[in-house]
């Protein structure tokens, strides 16, 4: 069955929005775990928008599935993971300004800060996954770099399925092959296959049933769903608090 780990970077944004105690990317993570979830994944931004240090180190306590920490390659981010010690690192590429992560990471031009970036993490028993655009020349790539995983970027995917009502069509059609492709390329090549970005109750199944691909990241449609889903609840709770 495939895995789903549950990204709570969401939750950390609306903590920060009003620089507030609440809500606790803790109290997410483990809510998502009662509920069956595989694993937790955070972001640790460079420029910590969500997602701070402390986050990190609490989930490390807390977290009894996997902790998957996706970051940069960067000398400051392997440093920070060689002492949070998460099960996984994921890593994506970064750029200051972008609303999310935009793409997969350039394996062959980023070769030798990605390699010192596996290396030193896996001195510490840190599994290394390259999150990287389904394309065959990054997967040959990864290969090469020695990585054990990678987690395929199912951003173009998630776009032709909106713009694609009947999940059919030619651009639909051709970023799903692309995908399963790439899942199956992958395997061959002796890596653990995940999968991630963009991902809804939606278009989920059918990259689900792909059956190289071991295991989903889905963030944003999950706690989007979330805050519709429990804001009755929260509602009544008020009036409660107000009148009891
Ligand atoms: N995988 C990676 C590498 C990501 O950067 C993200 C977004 O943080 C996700 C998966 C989850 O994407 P989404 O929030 O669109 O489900």
């Amino acid at each position: 069955m495939t895995k789903l780990g549950v990204n709570i970077d969401h939750i950390a944004t609306i903590r920060q929005a009003r620089q507030a105690i609440e809500p606790d990317p803790v109290a997410a993570a483990i809510l998502a775990e009662l509920a069956g979830a595989d694993g937790i994944t955070v972001h640790l931004r460079g420029d910590r928008r969500h997602i701070q240090d402390s986050d990190v180190r609490r989930l490390r306590e807390t977290v009894t599935t996997r902790l998957n920490l996706e970051m940069a390659a960067n000398e400051e981010m392997v440093r920070l993971a060689c002492a949070l010690r998460p099960d996984q690192a994921t890593l994506v590429p970064e750029k200051p300004d972008e609303i999310t992560t935009e793409g997969g990471l350039d394996a062959i031009a980023s070769r030798d800060m990605i390699a010192t970036a596996i290396k030193e993490m896996e001195k510490v028993q840190i599994q290394v996954s390259l999150f990287i655009d389904p394309d065959q020349a990054q997967i040959d790539a990864a290969a090469k770099l020695g990585a054990s995983m990678i987690e395929l970027n199912t951003r173009a995917f998630s776009e032709a399925a909106f713009r694609s009502p009947d999940l059919a069509g030619e651009v639909f059609t051709e970023e799903l092959y692309n995908v399963a492709k790439a899942a199956e390329y992958g395997n061959q090549k002796g890596m653990k296959v995940l999968a991630g970005h963009g991902l809804t109750y939606r278009n989920v199944r059918i990259i689900a049933d792909i059956p190289e691909i071991e295991e989903l990241n889905i963030g944003h449609s999950i706690i989007a769903r979330s805050s519709l889903v429990g804001l009755e609840r929260a509602v009544r709770e008020m009036l409660r608090a107000m009148r009891h």
